[in-house]
């Protein structure tokens, strides 16, 4: 740990502010977002990360490469494997994300990304940050985009999680003195208003009625407080479209997810950062465990696509690691398809894990008495025909 005095800690405390605004005043630049039924060339860079990451990140290439046969034929969609996001060079190195790492990611318009090991304090190496949060910042992936469905309980729900604000932006920078340390919360308005505008924007596209705004503004004054007062302004842009946003705490709202006489009335729900990454993973076990959730994050540049878990080194440990379920990086894959424009294959890979879902010949328990990553990815490229 490193132990600041009170001067040096508001030299700290200074520098951050600093770069801060000036992220903000950047942020004012917009850019356009890429139009991807206009490129000739799609690169799709593919990370296989830490843990199980290989096994089930190559089941979801074996569907992309399904789904994409002629794309790729014609090279409008090229896959480029990327190396090196593994936790062992990550600790070599000392750095969230390699150089030449960033560089092979940026050559690229998306990316598969398997989940990576994220070290914690203690752990005795270097605390270097998760990749995935580095990721994001990096390449701006402001909106982080988590579906999740029951149909047999009328569960469809669509979280966008506020990516790279909140307790993230600074989660590695915080102040530790003598007694105590310090943490900090970033909400900007034009960071707030990209992902509350993207979420509205989504229940428009697809008819959906309500958005729900999740925040704990009661207690948390400051920066949930702008996030709220950004989201009403912005729904009163969309009650002409018979959209209605209502807002919740974050805690009876983590309450009302496992209430079975409200859980079907979500449909569109967004949330700041750390929010949002609780209650996905609540979500998550809701459709059947983490293992079925997959992620979009988005900005407008790049898209990355990855699973809402992390990279289970006990499932390795155990020997077991043949046996996870694939379904979140195939869910991802889908996400993918779908944000580059094939539509029709990511709808069809979707049904056809709803199916897996309860199909007994290829359920997934992660141990050997049920099926493996790759039989699972076997009747999954069957039932959607894609080869
Ligand atoms: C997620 C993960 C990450 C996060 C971790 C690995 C840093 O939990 O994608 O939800 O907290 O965002
Ligand atoms: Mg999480």
């Amino acid at each position: 740990m490193n132990i600041l005095s009170e001067t040096t800690s508001l030299a700290h405390f200074k520098r951050l502010l600093d770069q801060q605004i000036d992220r903000v005043h950047a942020l004012k630049n917009t850019v356009n977002p890429i139009d991807f039924s206009k490129k000739t060339a799609i690169r799709v860079g593919i990370c296989m990360g830490d843990g199980i990451g290989d096994i089930i990140t190559e089941q979801a290439q074996r569907v992309l490469e399904a789904a994409l046969i002629h794309e790729r034929a014609t090279k409008r969609v090229t896959l480029v494997p990327i190396h090196g996001l593994t936790i062992a060079n990550r600790l070599r190195q000392g750095v969230a994300i390699p150089s030449d790492v960033l560089d092979a990611l940026k050559a690229c318009d998306v990316i598969l990304k398997g989940p990576t090991t994220t070290p914690q304090k203690g752990d005795g190496g270097p605390n270097i940050e998760s990749a995935n949060v580095a990721m994001r910042r990096e390449l701006d992936l402001f909106a982080c985009v988590r579906p999740i469905q029951v149909p047999q309980k009328g569960i469809d729900w669509v979280f966008f999680r506020e990516n790279t604000e909140g307790e993230y932006m600074l989660g590695s920078s915080g102040i530790d003195m003598a007694e105590l340390s310090i943490d900090f919360k970033v909400t900007s308005d034009i960071g707030s208003e990209r992902i509350i505008r993207m979420a509205f924007e989504h229940a428009k596209a697809t008819h959906r009625k309500r958005v729900t705004v999740v925040t704990k503004s009661n207690v948390i004054k400051a920066t949930d407080g702008r996030f709220s007062e950004v989201a009403r302004r912005i729904a009163t842009e969309y009650t002409p479209f018979g959209i209605h946003c209502d807002e919740w705490y974050v805690d009876i709202m983590a309450a009302k997810l496992i209430d079975p006489q409200r859980q079907a009335d979500f449909e569109v729900i967004v949330l700041p950062n750390l929010y949002g990454d609780i209650l996905t993973d609540q979500a998550g076990q809701i459709q059947g465990g983490l293992g079925t959730a997959g992620s979009a994050n988005i900005g407008t540049q790049y898209a990355m696509f990855e699973a809402v878990h992390g990279s289970a080194p006990r499932m390795v440990t155990d020997g077991r690691a043949h046996y996870a379920n694939p379904s979140s990086m195939i869910k991802a894959a889908a996400m993918l398809l779908q944000h580059i424009g094939y539509t029709a294959s990511a709808a069809a890979i979707d049904q056809a894990l709803l199916r897996a879902a309860s199909e007994p010949s290829v359920a997934i328990t992660g141990r050997p008495d049920g099926a493996t990553a790759s039989e699972l990815t076997d009747w999954i490229i069957h039932q959607t025909q894609l080869n």
